[in-house]
C-alpha cells in the first residue's frame, strides 16, 4: 500500500497559548470579522439582560412585597419627610433612607414595625372606610399597621394594594419581555458565531486538503493516512471549537464576572467580599479536575482510537483470520482492548461524576453562608430582603463563569495543538516544480549516474545511467525489490534523485512544469487504482478531452470491453473507492485501457499484465504491441513473454543496472537475464526469442 498505513491520533497536551500559533489561527478569521463584532455586540447585550434579571427581582420584592414604611421610635423626626405617627413615633419611608441610616435606626431597636400606606382617593376612602378601625389618615394616606393587615380578607386587601398588584404584574411582564429578547439574541449570537466557526472550518480544510494534493510523495510516504485524514477533519474541528466556544464566550463570562461583581458591589460591599473569599477555592478546584478530566479523556480516545484501527484491520483482513482460523486469537485480542476502553471511559467518568457534584456542593456552601450571614444582614436592616433574594441569583452567575474558565482553557490548550499539526501541514512546502513546458512530448528520457534513496542514504538505485530514444520501446527487468518501479516515480517526477539527473526530451525533470509533463504520459501502475464514478469516468479520468466513445474505444483494445459490457450498468456502473465490483485482472486492464485513451507520446507500463490469464495476455499482448507502437515506451515485466518485442531490455539488479541491450543478445551473454529467461520457461513454455 505505497508505503502508507492507517495510523490514529493521539490526544496531546500542550500549552494554552501561544501567540504565534494564535496569530495564524487568526488569520483564518479576519475575512469573518464583522460577524465576530456582532457575536460580541450580541454577547454584551445578552449580559446586560442576565445581570438584569436579578435586579428586577430584587426590585419586585423590595418595592412591592416589602411594605415600604416603618414605624420609628424618636424624639424628633429621624429623617426629613418623617411623620409624626403616635406621640414618639414617626412614619418612615425606608427607602428614603440612607443605609447606615437605617442599619443604625435598626440596631439601636428603634423600628417598631412596618405600615401599609394606601394613597388617599375615593375609591380607598370607600374601602377604608370598611375598617376605618384600623386605619389612619396621615398626610400620605391611610396608614395600617403590618399585622393589623391579617383581618381584612384578601380580596379587599387586593383591592387597597392594587397600584402594587398592577407594578407587580408590570415587573413580571417586563421579566418575561427581557427573557424573550435574550432569547433572540442568544439565538443571534449562537447562528453568527456558529455561521463564521463553519465558514472558517470551510476554509481551513480546503487549504488542508489544497495543501494535500500538492505534497511531495516523499513526505505523503512518511504520514500514516489516518493522521493525516485526522488532520484535515479532527484538528481542524478542534479549532472551530475555539473560535465558537471560546472567543465569545470567554469575552461574555468575563463581561458577567465583572458586571455581577459591579452589581453585587453596589448593593452590598461586605457581603461580596465574603463571598469574592470563595473564588480561589472554585477556581483552584475548577482547573485541577478540568486537568483530570482532560488526561482521562485523552487516554479514553487513545484506546478508543486503538479499538477502531483494530476492528478495521481485522474487518479488511477478515478472509486471512477466518482461513488461519485466527478468530478465538483475534476475540482474545479484542476482548483485552475493549476491556482497557471501558476501564479508560469508568475513569473519565468518575472525575466528571465526582466534579460537578464537588463544585455544586461549593456553590452550595456559599448559598448557604450567603443565607446565614445575608440573613442576619437583612434582620439587621444591613441591607434589604431584594438585595438578599438577588445575591441568590448573582452568586451562580459569579461562580458559573469562572468554571468554564478551566473549560474554555482545556479547549484553548486542545486548539492550539491542532493548529500546531495544522500549520504543519501548510507549512510542508508543495512539490517543488519548474515552469519549463515541452509542447510535444516525444518521450526521450535520459538517467544520468542516477543516485536515489527513499530514507537517508538506503541506496535504493545506485549510479544507473541509461538513455531512451524518442519512439523506442524498452523493458526493464529484474528481481521483486530490485527497484523497477522506483525508476518509474523517479522518472514520473514523483521522487527527486538525491545525486545525478533525469532528463525529459533533453531538459531536466527539474526544470519541468510536472503537470504539464504528466498530462503528456500515460502511466499504467503496478497499484491499480480506481476512484468512485463509474468505469466509464474511471477510463476517461473526467477529462473533458477525451470523448466518452473512447473509454468504449480503450476497452475494446485492451479486451476488456466484453467484461465490462456484462456489468450490471454497462460502463454506467459504479465502482467502489476501492474497485471492488471488478476482478483484480479486470481492474488491471481497466487501468491499462485508461493509459490507451489518454493516447500519449510516452506510456510507462508497470507489469501491466500480471494478473490475467494466457489467452487475455495474449489479446493484452497484441493492444500493447499496438499502444506501443510510434510511441515511446517503458515497460516492467515480470513475464518475460509480455517483452518480446522490445527494442532493448534495462536488467536491474539489487538497485544496479547491471545488463543491458535487445533480448537475443542478453541470452548470448549468459548473464543475469538469461538465468531469468531460463527460470521463466523452464516449464515448457517456448524459450524462443523471437515468437509472438
Ligand atoms: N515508498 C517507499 N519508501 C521506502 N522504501 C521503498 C518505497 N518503495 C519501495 N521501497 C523500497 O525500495 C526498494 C525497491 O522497490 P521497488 O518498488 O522499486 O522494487 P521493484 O523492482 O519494483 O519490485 P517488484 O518487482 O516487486 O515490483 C525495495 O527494497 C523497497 O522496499
Ligand atoms: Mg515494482
Amino acid at each position: 500500500m505505497n508505503g502508507r498505513h492507517h495510523g490514529y491520533e493521539d490526544e496531546q497536551l500542550g500549552k494554552a497559548l501561544d501567540f504565534r500559533l494564535l496569530r495564524r489561527v487568526v488569520r483564518f478569521a479576519r475575512p469573518y470579522r464583522l460577524l465576530f463584532v456582532l457575536a460580541f455586540l450580541l454577547a454584551g447585550g445578552i449580559t446586560v439582560i442576565e445581570l438584569a434579571l436579578p435586579y428586577l427581582v430584587k426590585t419586585a420584592v423590595d418595592s412591592v412585597l416589602v411594605l415600604p414604611w416603618i414605624e420609628v421610635r424618636a424624639d424628633v423626626p429621624p429623617v426629613e419627610g418623617a411623620l409624626p405617627y403616635d406621640p414618639g413615633t414617626f412614619l418612615v419611608n425606608e427607602q428614603t433612607l440612607a443605609d447606615p441610616v437605617r442599619q443604625a435606626l435598626e440596631e439601636e431597636g428603634r423600628v417598631l414595625r412596618r405600615f401599609l400606606v394606601v394613597p388617599a382617593d375615593v375609591a380607598a376612602a370607600e374601602l377604608v372606610a370598611r375598617y376605618s378601625h384600623l386605619f389612619r389618615l396621615t398626610p400620605v394616606g391611610y396608614a395600617a399597621p403590618e399585622e393589623a393587615l391579617q383581618d381584612i380578607p384578601s380580596l379587599d386587601l387586593l383591592r387597597l394594594r392594587a397600584s402594587a398588584v398592577e407594578l407587580l404584574g408590570f415587573l413580571a411582564l417586563a421579566y418575561v419581555g427581557f427573557l424573550v429578547v435574550r432569547f433572540l439574541l442568544t439565538y443571534g449570537q449562537v447562528y453568527t458565531i456558529q455561521y463564521a466557526g463553519q465558514k472558517i472550518l470551510y476554509d481551513m480544510r480546503r487549504a488542508v486538503f489544497g495543501n494535500l494534493l500538492l505534497l511531495p510523495m516523499s513526505y505523503l510516504d512518511r504520514q500514516p493516512v489516518g493522521r493525516l485524514v485526522t488532520r484535515a477533519t479532527n484538528d481542524v474541528a478542534a479549532i472551530n471549537v475555539m473560535f465558537t466556544q471560546v472567543l465569545v464566550r470567554l469575552l461574555r463570562d468575563l463581561l458577567i464576572i465583572a458586571g455581577v461583581l459591579g452589581v453585587m458591589f453596589h448593593l452590598n460591599v461586605r457581603l461580596t467580599l465574603i463571598l469574592l473569599a470563595f473564588t480561589p477555592f472554585i477556581l483552584v478546584l475548577a482547573f485541577w479536575f478540568r486537568k483530570r478530566a482532560r488526561e482521562a479523556y485523552s487516554a479514553a480516545r487513545r484506546v478508543l482510537a486503538r479499538i477502531n484501527a483494530y476492528i478495521a484491520e481485522s474487518l479488511s483482513g477478515m478472509e486471512i483470520i477466518q482461513l488461519f482460523r485466527q478468530e478465538e486469537r483475534s476475540r482474545q485480542a479484542f476482548a483485552d482492548i475493549n476491556r482497557r476502553f471501558f476501564r479508560a471511559q469508568m475513569r473519565s467518568i468518575t472525575v466528571y461524576g465526582v466534579f460537578g457534584p464537588v463544585i455544586s456542593v461549593m456553590q452550595n456552601i456559599a448559598l448557604a453562608l450567603l443565607i446565614w450571614y445575608g440573613g442576619r444582614g437583612v434582620l439587621a436592616g444591613a441591607f434589604t430582603l431584594g438585595a438578599l433574594v438577588a445575591f441568590t441569583s448573582y452568586i451562580r452567575m459569579l461562580f458559573q463563569p469562572m468554571v468554564n474558565l478551566s473549560e474554555q482553557y482545556n479547549i484553548l490548550q486542545a486548539a492550539m495543538v491542532a493548529a500546531e499539526r495544522i500549520f504543519a501541514i501548510l507549512d510542508e512546502k508543495p512539490e517543488p516544480t519548474g515552469t519549463r513546458t515541452i509542447p510535444i512530448l516525444h518521450g526521450e528520457l535520459e538517467f544520468r549516474d542516477v543516485w536515489f534513496a527513499y530514507n537517508d542514504e538506503e541506496w535504493v538505485l545506485q549510479n544507473v545511467s541509461f538513455h531512451v530514444a524518442p519512439g523506442e520501446r524498452v523493458a526493464i527487468v529484474g528481481p521483486t525489490g530490485s527497484g523497477k518501479t522506483t525508476i518509474v516515480g523517479l522518472a514520473l517526477g514523483f521522487y527527486r534523485p538525491q545525486k545525478g539527473a533525469i532528463l525529459v526530451d533533453g531538459v531536466d525533470l527539474a526544470e519541468l512544469d510536472l503537470q504539464d509533463y504528466r498530462r503528456k504520459l500515460a502511466l499504467v501502475p503496478q497499484e491499480v487504482f480506481l476512484f468512485s464514478g463509474d468505469v466509464a469516468e474511471n477510463i476517461r479520468m473526467w477529462d473533458g478531452v477525451v470523448p466518452s466513445e473512447a473509454a468504449e474505444g480503450a476497452a475494446k483494445a485492451v479486451g476488456v470491453h466484453d467484461h465490462l459490457a456484462r456489468l450490471p450498468e454497462g460502463y454506467r456502473t459504479q465502482v467502489k473507492e476501492r474497485g471492488v465490483r471488478l476482478s483484480v485482472g479486470e481492474r488491471q486492464l481497466l487501468s491499462l485501457a485508461r493509459a490507451v485513451a489518454a493516447d500519449p507520446k510516452f506510456i510507462v507500463l508497470d507489469e501491466a499484465t500480471a494478473n490475467i490469464d494466457s489467452q487475455t495476455e495474449a489479446q493484452v499482448q497484441e493492444a500493447l504491441e499496438r499502444v506501443m507502437a510510434g510511441r515511446t515506451a517503458i515497460a516492467i515485466a515480470h513475464r518475460l513473454s509480455t517483452i518480446r518485442n522490445v527494442d532493448r531490455v534495462l536488467v536491474i539488479h539489487e538497485g544496479k543496472l547491471v545488463e543491458e541491450g535487445p533480448v537475443e543478445a542478453l541470452l548470448a551473454r549468459k548473464g543475469l537475464f538469461w538465468a531469468l529467461w531460463q527460470l521463466q520457461f523452464a516449464s515448457g513454455e517456448s524459450p524462443s526469442p523471437a515468437a509472438g
